[in-house]
């Protein structure tokens, strides 16, 4: 019998956990000490659970490592970001695998999902799996790898209707590993290959985030040539094989930061990728160009110093609460340096993130302006936006 336990409980931990536990015997971990004491009051900073839902799991919940060495599977989710440098920062893996290493016992089964370049398992995580016991990777210890694809915000693609990659090479408890995989999810892709399904991984993002890119770089043209994107846009969609990408602020923690986990590696193999950084480039360089976009937009505005401006929706992209790698909050930020009157608002922002960030949560205050600049445009923004009469809407993109 499988006994679960999903190591890092964040975005992505946090529903297979939920998942996982409507069947499997589960146990869930997390470093972050708040970050359990939070789940166990049933509050989650996210908005993705129900209080009702999190207090079925909360007595399951743990920052304690040895109350996890009863389980025999571990899921690893912990975060995979960049340094300053651009550099991949594995030290949340190598934490997490030296943590697992001191209380791995005899075939026991780890599974990362983070997201990572080709070979990073094999070559960096096993070792430091290893490192603190005696175990054989393929006779007592197996790993395997199952890339995560959940998407927040997206109320079409939930982890249970999308398809999910398992690798795994080896026989011990296969059958069990495809079945705990495919209760969660809708169909499972299985393959032998760790590196195959780490590198299918990070593709999926760099493809969408050259496409944005490629869009951005459009958007900018048109701009600079005096052309109407948006029409010359549902002009050329009209062709068959047109493919229907927008420009965009690319934020969050996986688009910005996977096309340099790829980079990374093919380089220190003495491969030179020429196309897998460009989106990122031009991504990067948006928030100044729409900040001046919208900045030239303001300052054409009748006696604009008299106007009360509200900068709406700052999080990293529509629908979702999270702030991280946010353009649009980069954007608000410069907006507020100016000797404008500008406030902002993001009514799916906590409270406690909306004041130490400097905007408004409440949406008290939405009628009070006389400028409303739309940058990520929330279902509730857009519904908001409707009921506004007489008063001036900035959206650039
Ligand atoms: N968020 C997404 O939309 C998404 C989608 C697909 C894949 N991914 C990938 O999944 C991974 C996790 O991303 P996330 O967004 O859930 O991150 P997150 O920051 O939301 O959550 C990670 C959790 O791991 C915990 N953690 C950090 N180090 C730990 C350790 N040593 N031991 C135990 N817990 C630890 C943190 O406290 C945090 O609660 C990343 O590799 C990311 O690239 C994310």
């Amino acid at each position: 019998m499988l006994k679960v336990c999903v190591v890092g409980l964040g975005y992505v931990g946090l529903p297979i956990l939920v998942s996982f536990s409507k069947k499997y015997s589960f146990l869930g971990y997390d470093k972050s000490k708040k970050r359990i004491d939070d789940l166990k009051k049933s509050k989650d900073i996210f908005n993705e659970f129900s209080k009702k839902e999190l207090k079925k799991i909360n007595s399951k919940l743990t920052s304690d490592l040895k109350k996890i060495k009863t389980s025999n599977i571990f899921i690893v989710t912990v975060p995979t970001p960049i340094k300053k440098n651009k550099k991949p920062d594995l030290s949340h893996l190598k934490d997490v695998c030296l943590n697992l290493s001191s209380i791995l016992k005899e075939n026991d089964i780890v599974i990362f999902e983070s997201t990572v370049y080709p070979g990073l398992t094999r070559d960096y995580c096993v070792p430091l799996l290893k490192k603190k016991n005696k175990l054989k990777l393929g006779t007592n210890l197996f790993v395997g790898y199952s890339p995560e694809r959940i998407n927040p915000g997206d109320v079409d693609h939930q982890l249970k209707n999308i398809n999910k990659i398992v690798a795994y090479p080896y026989d011990y408890k296969k059958k069990e590993i495809l079945k705990l995989y495919s209760f969660i999810s809708r169909k499972i892709i299985f393959t032998k290959s760790i590196e195959e399904a780490e590198t299918a991984k990070v593709i999926e993002n760099i493809q969408r985030d050259v496409n944005i890119g490629l869009m951005n770089e459009i958007y900018l043209a048109c701009q600079n040539l005096n052309l109407d994107f948006n029409n010359i846009i549902n002009l050329a969609r009209t062709k068959w094989n047109f493919l229907k990408f927008k420009p965009g602020l690319v934020g969050g923690h996986c688009l910005p930061v996977d096309p340099y986990y790829f980079a990374n590696i093919c380089k220190r193999n003495n491969f030179k990728t020429k196309i897998t950084l460009a989106g990122r480039n031009i991504n990067d360089s948006m928030t100044a160009k729409i900040y001046q976009i919208i900045k030239k937009k303001l300052l054409e505005i009748k006696s604009i110093k008299t106007k009360k401006i509200l900068v709406c929706g700052l999080t990293y992209k529509e629908n979702v609460s999270d702030l991280r790698n946010s353009l649009s909050l980069q954007i608000y930020n410069k907006l507020r340096k100016s000797n404008l009157n500008i406030n902002g608002f993001d009514p799916l922002v906590d409270s406690k993130f909306a004041k130490k960030n400097l905007f408004y949560n409440s949406s008290k205050i939405f009628p009070k302006y006389d400028i409303y600049v739309i940058l990520t445009c929330h279902d509730v923004i857009k519904k908001k936006i409707k009921k506004l009469k007489n008063k001036k809407v900035i959206k650039v993109l």
